[in-house]
């Protein structure tokens, strides 16, 4: 009787296979600490919706998908594309994918869908080219932001985090006296640098000048772009010793395990930090890095359908789940990120999420260069390469010459 029950149950195993209605593969590079469980999350909630569609969760580890876009580049270059893929809103996803032809309008899905006006007009156009929408924003997170271990700034005697880098460097030398590294940064893969420049030139340049640089109107070698260096240049006097070795979890890591006080990062640090057992407002407070008052440095997360999609049928499911209220609104309180959907149910979100929201709808909206918006992947390379040397030689001049050269050669 016993293996007649076995045998019985290896048949319905396998047949199950063979009468699933496929598969779907989805590629992204979110493993880490946040972005996984938020992945994951969504996954189980696909799984819920369409039990016969298996998911292959394809993902490349390294922060800000440092490897994973070579590999899809690859792979989209040579025929063999996944059926969805995490990619950022703006130049990464039109330049890379959409004018080179890779990628299938979805306009229409969403028209059927009827959630053509569901999302902001800013994030929608940046999905966009050329008329059409090439992918569906999940999530906006913010890349503007200080985390901050509480217990440390109220040993250093620093009451909040100063939004003037005058306060700001008072409050880096008081963190130093009481023996602690007041900035934590893992740049090994080198984005996390940049990304801490591109909030210092936000800083200087204010969101006109930093939009104008993408536009032409403001020009690389403008006096604010060598002051955003040279700030740049004096927050690294305050940085571990061996930030060449770590990665973006392990700065978020020195401050949630008392090492250092503040880091600079996007809100996946959040995420991670909530997954490390923290509650947002109690052990770890936040604010924009000084002088980004009014300034929300945008990073959207996206997936789209890629011409020649093996599971077409299915990556279409997939999209009309990361597109729906329920698959935002199940997925960012865990990644850390605001829903881009504008109805979703803001009561799920904590309370650093809530305050990312206020600020998305009143602030000024400007594209990240290291996370892919701003700036095609040549200038984003060539800039990550610059600032990487200067991090280590500190020569201003060379820095800038770089920067222009960067632009020069990519813009
Ligand atoms: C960003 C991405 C986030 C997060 C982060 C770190 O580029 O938009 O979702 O994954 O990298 O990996």
């Amino acid at each position: 009787m016993k293996k007649l029950l076995v045998f019985f149950s290896v048949i319905l195993f396998a047949t199950s296979f063979m009468f699933a209605a496929g598969q779907v593969e989805i590629f992204s590079w979110w493993t880490g600490g946040g972005e996984e469980e938020g992945l994951n999350a969504l996954i189980e909630l696909f799984n819920e919706w369409y039990p016969d569609v298996n998911v292959i969760n394809a993902t490349v580890a390294g922060g800000a998908g440092t490897n994973a876009k070579a590999v899809l580049k690859t792979r989209m270059l040579g025929g063999n594309p996944p059926d969805s893929f995490q990619v950022h809103a703006g130049e990464e996803l039109t330049d890379t994918y959409v004018i080179t032809g890779l990628m299938e309008p979805i306009t229409d899905l969403l028209a059927e869908w009827g959630i053509s006006d569901k999302f902001p007009e800013d994030i929608l156009s940046i999905c966009s080219y050329g008329g059409e929408v090439y992918s569906i924003p999940v999530n906006v997170h913010r890349g503007n932001v200080i985390f901050a271990n509480n217990a440390i700034l109220e040993e250093a005697g620093v009451d909040s985090i100063p939004l003037d880098w005058d306060g700001f460097f008072a409050a880096l030398d008081k963190i130093k006296e009481a023996g602690y590294v007041p900035l934590a940064l893992g740049d090994k893969n080198k984005w996390p640098a940049t990304h801490l420049f591109e909030d210092v030139l936000a800083s200087t340049l204010g969101p006109d000048g930093y939009k104008g640089l993408w536009d032409g109107s403001v020009s690389f070698d403008d006096p604010k772009v060598v002051e955003a260096v040279e700030i740049f240049g004096r927050l690294m006097d305050y940085v571990n010793e061996d930030h060449a070795a770590g990665t973006w979890q392990d700065a978020t890591l020195m401050v949630q395990d008392g090492r250092a006080a503040m880091n600079v990062m996007g809100d996946w640090a959040e995420g991670y930090l909530k997954t490390l057992g923290w509650t947002p407002g109690v052990e770890f407070d936040w604010s924009v890095v000084p002088g980004n008052e009014g300034i929300f440095m945008v990073v959207s997360d996206t997936f789209g359908l890629p011409k020649g999609a093996p599971d077409a049928e299915n990556a279409k499911k997939w999209l009309k789940l990361v597109s729906s209220v329920e698959g935002q609104d199940t997925f960012n309180p865990i990644k850390g990120s605001i829903p881009a959907r504008v109805d979703a149910d803001k009561s799920l979100y904590d309370v650093y999420l809530t305050w990312s929201m206020d600020d998305f709808a009143t602030n000024a909206l400007l594209p990240s260069i290291a996370h892919g918006s701003a700036a095609p992947e040549g200038f984003i390379t060539a800039l990550n390469d610059v600032i990487n040397a200067y991090v280590t030689d500190r020569n201003v001049e060379k820095c800038v010459d770089g920067i222009i050269e960067a632009a020069e050669d990519n813009l």
